[in-house]
């Protein structure tokens, strides 16, 4: 045993010099690239919340304030809704914390069958798939639909899943510019001899708050026989009159092809994504969708909790209808405070300030007067298009949207951002 040993020492004194020498490296690499990211401004710091989400909140360094929340996804207030934290215990309860396992393995339980057939008929569509999250869903897809024969044509600002997901497939990509449909339909022209086409568009953008023109998109999609593609993952559940999302905010329930969404936002806010649409493309990913075969099943509470939000959502669309108040009672004092207010008709509520610094010292003014917002720079949005994004939910009061906006002019005046 010792004679083992001694013969090992020198061989492992090489392999700590060479490991120290990479890490080191490794941390000289990354401090270089830290600095540079803090030179210009745009870092990004946590702050760590010690309460339930909700519209109030309590956070580490400001215990002794009432924190209103303006920055999280959960447009329904149903991440802390006491129906959805009950699913979610009794389905910890009978079906355990997790499955240890990925769908086809031993992963799926009656649950994750009612939760897809829950969002096939809100959706109207054939069949769902569920994921772990949205961002896999759409990294998931288009690998398994698109060949070196296909074209896909994809809005410029579309999400960082997006872009990542179309990246993994062979198909021919357009980048057309942002809601440009003349552009859009220049690149249609060009493919004619693809195999498939396939438009694909978030249905909200998430950092500005605009909206796709689905209807015209759709209407370039049976001109040029492309299939159209959506990501809802800022539209469903609250946005259109009854939470159908974009096809229903433009009248067209039914006109799109494939829609990807997620269960991390307004339907209960925990995790999970899911696509819906033909069958025989959700039996095609259920065999073929690499994050889907590849991790984990989603937990049992999670699932219980996306189907409680869905039983919620479609019983009454009184929490949509809140929310489309809380929108207009924001947008409207801060247009008139004079902000200039990015997107439209959807809670997300870009306060555009255009400079890197400004943003966050602005939210931390605004956190130390009890208002929690995050500045969004780069390179989550482009270069000089720096901004406060604020989101609504129904969750808050008319009483917290007025202090909201009467803390934003007090912070506004004080950094020359208005008179
Ligand atoms: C438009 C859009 N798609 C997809 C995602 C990813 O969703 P998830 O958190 O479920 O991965 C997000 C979240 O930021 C998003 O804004």
């Amino acid at each position: 045993m010792a004679a083992v040993f001694r013969s090992t020492v020198p061989r492992c004194v090489p392999v700590l010099y060479r490991r120290a020498h990479c890490i080191s490296s490794l941390r000289e690499i990354a401090r270089e690239e830290i600095g540079k990211i803090k030179d210009s401004g745009t870092w990004k710091s946590e702050r760590v919340i010690t309460s339930k989400q909700g519209s109030l909140i309590t956070v580490v360094g400001h215990q002794q304030l009432e924190i209103l929340n303006f920055c999280s996804n959960n447009y329904l207030g149903l991440a802390s809704h006491p129906h959805i934290i009950a699913a979610a215990q009794a389905a910890l309860q009978k079906y355990g914390a997790g499955l240890s396992s990925v769908r086809f393995i031993c992963g799926t339980q009656d649950i994750h069958k009612e939760l897809e057939h829950k969002i096939a008929n809100f959706h109207g569509r054939d069949d769902a798939i569920l994921y772990p999250s949205c961002f896999d869903a759409n990294a998931g897809i288009f690998e398994v639909l698109l060949t070196d024969r296909d074209a896909v044509f994809s809005d410029e600002l579309n999400h960082a899943s997006i872009i990542d997901g179309l990246r993994l497939c062979k198909a021919r990509k357009h980048r057309y510019l942002h809601l440009n449909m003349s552009d859009l339909e220049q690149r249609l022209r060009e493919e004619k001899n693809a195999r498939l086409k396939l438009i694909v568009t978030d249905g909200v953008f998430s950092m500005d708050g605009d909206i796709a023109p689905l209807d015209k998109i759709c209407e370039l999609g049976d001109k040029y026989n492309a299939l159209v593609f959506v990501d809802e993952a800022h539209a469903t559940g609250f946005f259109g009159k009854t939470g159908r999302g974009t096809e229903e905010y433009h009248n067209i329930i039914g006109k799109v092809d494939i829609i990807n969404s997620t269960l991390g936002k307004a339907m209960g806010g925990a995790s999970g994504g899911y696509t819906t649409g033909p069958k025989e493309l959700i039996d095609l990913l259920r065999q073929r969708g690499r994050p889907y075969l590849f991790s984990n099943s989603l937990p049992p509470p999670v699932v219980a909790a996306g189907i409680k939000a869905f039983d919620i959502v479609l019983n009454s669309n009184n929490l949509a209808e809140r929310l489309r108040h809380n929108t207009k009672r924001f947008r409207d004092a801060m247009t008139k405070a004079g902000f200039t207010i990015g997107g439209s008709d959807h809670p997300i509520c870009p306060v555009m300030l255009y400079e890197e610094r400004l943003a966050s010292v602005f939210a931390d003014e605004m956190l130390a007067r009890g208002i929690y917002v995050i500045g969004f720079s780069y390179p989550v949005v482009p270069n000089g298009k720096t901004r406060i994004r604020v989101q609504l939910s129904t969750s808050h009061s008319d009483e917290d949207i007025d202090k909201a906006v009467n803390v934003f002019v007090e912070v506004g005046k004080k950094l020359d951002v208005i008179s």
